[in-house]
């Protein structure tokens, strides 16, 4: 199963989550490992500060995505989960990251930027449909939720007219993914009860779409 995590615009939290949802499938006791195909390799540092008692996760670098689809077949081999940290930019790389995906997950964030982005997203989403002719099933996942903002309830409306479905759940703002993460950890290993709470719920609403693909 390659999951790639991608989105047509930077921070919205690709990393993050990549990162977060690898935990759980390792928590969950699946083989599962990370392409870091973001310039940045952010995944890699990440994974450089995991601590011995927590699982380790390997993370291939791969900043230009040069031979990205032959590791990606060579590491399935081996592992049952792949996750793909995906580019922001949109080239061939981002083009070739939807294509390899069993399933897509396409993080946003509540802002009038992001919604234009993900319009764009869609239209590469629906070529890259064409060139597969096969479906790549694709979700959007809110990341720093406001739920009671006035954008936040827009963007939800806008993203609910969309072909692409939006994940029920949605992760707030929270300074445990920004501490977690510098220790090498998901949130699930960390000491915020909310963090993890939402992070479980997103990997178990995740782990029901995988079952039915
Ligand atoms: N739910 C969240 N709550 C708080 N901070 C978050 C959350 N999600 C992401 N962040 C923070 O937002 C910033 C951007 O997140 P991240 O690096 O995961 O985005 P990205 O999409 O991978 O960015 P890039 O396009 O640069 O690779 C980081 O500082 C991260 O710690
Ligand atoms: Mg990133």
């Amino acid at each position: 199963m390659i999951i790639s995590v991608t989105s047509l615009k930077g921070g919205v939290g690709k990393s993050t989550i990549t990162q977060n949802l690898a935990v759980c499938f390792a928590h969950a006791g699946f083989k599962v490992c990370i392409f870091d195909v973001d310039t940045n390799q952010s995944a890699i540092h990440w994974s450089g500060f995991r601590p011995d008692e927590v699982p380790s996760i390997p993370v291939v670098g791969q900043p230009d995505g040069i031979e990205l689809s032959k590791n990606v077949k060579i590491m399935s081999k081996d592992y049952e989960i792949i996750l793909i940290d995906g580019t922001p930019s949109l080239n061939k790389l981002s083009s070739k990251i939807i294509l390899l995906a069993d399933l897509l997950l396409i993080p946003i964030l509540p802002s009038g930027l992001d919604i234009w982005a993900a319009k764009t997203f869609l239209e590469r989403h629906h070529e890259a449909e064409i060139e597969k002719e096969k479906k790549i099933p694709a979700y959007f996942l809110m990341n720093q939720f406001q739920p009671n903002t006035n954008i936040g309830k827009e963007v939800m409306e806008v993203l609910n007219e969309q072909q692409i479905p939006i994940l029920k759940t949605t992760l707030k703002s929270r300074t445990a993914y920004r501490e977690a993460v510098i220790k090498g950890l998901g949130v699930i290993e960390y000491k915020d009860d909310k963090a993890k709470a939402e992070t479980v719920t997103l990997f178990n609403e995740l782990s029901k779409i995988i079952k039915k693909l």
